[in-house]
């Protein structure tokens, strides 16, 4: 039987890795904080102060709650909750993904199923939680057999997703994959040609990424994801600073 070592290497070769990945992404969870690249001492937390205010007009429960119970589009219909976002209020970074899936629409919270378990696995490796960052979607409401927002779904639910952005007001943004990615950056242009470079949206610094369903299907994809969080991380870093 091949030792784990050399399966490892094997397997990082396989996909053509180069940049090593961290071990949570292949599947072997870390706890979080420990991350292959450590958010050194001087690694500030994820977020601003308690006591600084959000976007003084605007109050994210308040926003959450008015969302409960919004009938703006079909989906009122067939959801079961409305996932309005999770993390910190006060975060620097700020995720969006797509639209709730099955679990989502359980929980009522966003990225709780496997590729939400990947979610919480690279935010691991680059010493973060759920809890430091904020995590939301395009739409708020699952769409029934988990197709595509339809425009007007997604123009329905700019009324939720304008001021959580607002309100939040990050310093830099991760769209995770393209219906989040041709959403906020207004473009019908291919993933491929949206990600590995910076985006401006909000006066934020904006990344594009690989969605992690995708991921959880084409592995081989996680080097340049791993790629494009480690920019995120620096790109953060520095504002932090100035
Ligand atoms: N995919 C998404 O884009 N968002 C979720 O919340 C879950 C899966």
């Amino acid at each position: 039987m091949a030792d784990p070592v050399s399966f490892r290497e094997y397997y990082l070769r396989r996909i053509g890795v180069v940049t090593p990945l961290p071990e949570a992404w292949l599947g072997h969870a870390k706890p979080v904080g420990v991350a292959d690249e450590p958010p050194t001492a001087s690694a500030p937390a994820a977020g601003r102060g308690e006591n600084e205010p959000l976007s003084p007009s605007i109050d994210l429960d308040e926003l959450a709650r008015q969302a409960a119970n919004c009938t703006a589009c079909e989906l009122a219909r067939t959801r079961n909750k409305v996932v309005f976002g999770v993390g910190n209020p006060h975060a620097d970074i700020l995720f969006i993904g797509e639209a709730p899936g099955r679990d989502e629409d359980v929980k009522g919270e966003p990225f709780v199923g496997r590729a939400g378990r990947l979610l919480d696995r690279m935010l691991a490796a680059l010493g973060l939680d759920r809890g430091s960052v904020y995590i939301m979607n395009v739409i708020k409401c699952r769409p029934p057999n988990n197709r595509d927002p339809s425009p007007e779904e997604v123009r329905a639910c700019a009324r939720w997703f304008e001021p959580q952005w607002e309100a939040i007001s990050p310093k830099v943004v991760c769209l995770l994959g393209r219906v989040a990615a041709q959403r906020v950056l207004e473009t019908t242009a291919p993933l491929a040609s949206l990600r590995g470079r910076w985006h401006e949206k909000r006066g934020a610094p904006v990344l594009v990424t690989y969605h992690p369903a995708y991921l959880l299907r084409s592995p081989a994809q996680k080097a340049r994801a791993w790629e494009d969080l480690r920019a995120l991380r620096r790109r953060w870093l520095e504002l932090r600073e100035d």
